[in-house]
C-alpha cells in the first residue's frame, strides 16, 4: 500500500498536504476551522473526490468543536466548496445523520475517522477487483491523478494499477498531463515514480495517437459521480478518451467507491459541472499563456455516457457493460450486508 497520506487527523488537529506545491515541495496546510477547510477544497489544496469528502467530514469536527451550534452553517460552506464530486454530499450527509442522532462532538470525529478509513479498505478492495480485470503485462493509460493523494489511500484507478504492479503485471502506464491543473504531470507521475511504476507522460492530445500507434488495454480512469444509468462525470477530457478508446477498441474501466454513486441523477446530464476561473487556462503559474483580454471556456469535468464504458468497479463488485439495472441491482444488494 502507499505511504503517500494527504490528509492527516491526528489529536484533534486536521493537516492537508498542499497539492498544489508538488511535485516541486511537499508542504502541508493546518486547519483548525471549517472555513480553512473549504478554502482548501475550493482553492483545490486537497482535490479528488474522496478526499475531499473526508477533509470536508473533519471540517465538520472542527466547526462544533468551537461551537456547538455552526454545524449548519459549517454544512453549507463545506457543500457550496465544489459542486461536482458527490462524495463531498455524501460525506455531509452521513455526518448530518450522526450529529442529529447524537449531538455529540466525539461521535461525530470517530464517524469521520469511519469514512477515512473505510475509503481506504474500499480502494484496496477496488484495486483487487479492478487489477483481476487486467492481461499480464498490462498497458494502460490513465488521466488526472486518482492516487492515494485524491482519497483516504491507495486510489481508485491508480490503486487498481497499484494492486496490478504489486502482482507484477503492469508493463506500462502512460498518463496525460491533464492540463489545466496537471494532475497528471504533477502527481500522478509523483505517486508512479515513488512506486517506481514504468510510466510514460503523454500531453492530453496525444491519446488517440498513442491508441492508434500503440497497444493499449484499458484505459482507466476514475469518477466524481455515476448517475444511476452508468453515466460518469470525470476529469475534463475523460469523454474524449472513452470515444478514442471507442474508436481503436480499447476498453475503458471507472473505478470509484460507492460513495460516488448518485441515484438522484438518472442520468449525466442532470450532474453539475464545476467551471473554473478563464485564468487558469490564460495563465500558468501568474504567466500569461493567452494574449490579455482572451476570454476562455473551463469546465473542468466531463460526462462520458455508459455506452462507452466497458467496466464499472467499486468496491461492492464489477458491472461490465453498465446499465440502470445493473447499477440499482449491485447497490442494493450490498446495502443490506
Ligand atoms: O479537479 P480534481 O483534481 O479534484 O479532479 C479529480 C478527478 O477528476 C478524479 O478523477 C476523481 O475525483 C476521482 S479521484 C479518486
Amino acid at each position: 500500500m502507499s505511504s503517500v497520506q494527504p490528509i492527516v487527523w491526528k489529536d484533534g488537529r486536521l493537516r492537508l498536504l498542499d497539492q498544489r506545491s508538488l511535485p516541486h515541495a511537499v508542504c502541508w496546510l493546518e486547519c483548525t476551522r471549517a472555513e480553512e477547510v473549504a478554502e482548501a477544497i475550493h482553492a483545490m489544496a486537497v482535490r479528488g473526490a474522496p478526499a475531499i469528502g473526508i477533509a470536508a467530514a473533519y471540517g465538520l469536527v472542527l466547526a462544533v468543536r468551537r461551537d456547538p451550534e455552526a454545524f449548519d452553517r459549517a454544512y453549507a460552506l463545506l457543500a457550496a466548496s465544489r459542486p461536482t464530486a458527490v462524495n463531498l454530499r455524501w460525506a455531509l450527509e452521513r455526518m448530518r445523520k450522526l450529529w442529529q442522532q447524537t449531538q455529540h462532538v466525539a461521535h461525530l470525529e470517530a464517524e469521520a475517522v469511519r469514512i477515512h478509513d473505510e475509503d481506504l479498505a474500499q480502494n484496496l478492495r477496488i484495486g483487487e477487483l479492478g487489477a483481476a480485470l487486467l492481461p499480464e503485462q498490462a498497458r494502460v493509460l490513465t488521466h488526472c491523478n486518482t492516487g492515494a493523494l485524491a482519497t483516504g489511500g491507495h486510489g481508485t484507478a491508480l490503486g487498481i494499477i497499484r494492486t496490478a504492479h504489486a502482482q507484477s503485471r503492469i508493463a506500462m502506464v502512460y498518463h496525460t498531463e491533464t492540463r489545466p491543473w496537471l494532475q497528471g504531470a504533477r502527481l500522478t507521475a509523483w505517486e508512479l515514480q515513488q512506486e517506481g511504476i514504468a510510466s510514460r507522460l503523454i500531453a492530453d492530445g496525444a491519446a488517440a495517437h498513442l491508441m492508434a500507434r500503440e497497444k493499449i488495454d484499458w484505459v482507466i480512469v476514475g469518477a466524481d459521480r455515476i448517475a444511476a444509468n452508468g453515466d460518469t462525470a470525470n476529469k475534463i477530457g475523460t469523454y474524449a478518451l472513452a470515444i478514442a478508446a471507442r474508436h481503436h477498441g480499447v476498453r475503458v474501466m471507472v473505478a470509484a467507491p460507492s460513495s460516488t454513486f448518485d441515484l438522484r441523477c438518472a442520468s449525466g446530464s442532470e450532474i453539475p459541472i464545476e467551471e473554473r476561473p478563464a485564468s487558469e487556462l490564460t495563465e500558468f503559474r501568474g504567466l500569461a499563456v493567452a494574449p490579455a483580454g482572451s476570454s476562455a471556456f473551463n469546465p473542468v469535468f466531463d460526462v462520458t455516457p455508459a455506452t462507452l464504458i466497458d467496466a464499472i468497479v467499486c468496491e461492492r463488485g464489477v458491472i461490465l457493460a453498465p446499465t440502470a439495472d445493473k447499477l440499482a441491482r449491485l447497490l442494493a444488494q450490498d446495502a443490506t450486508q
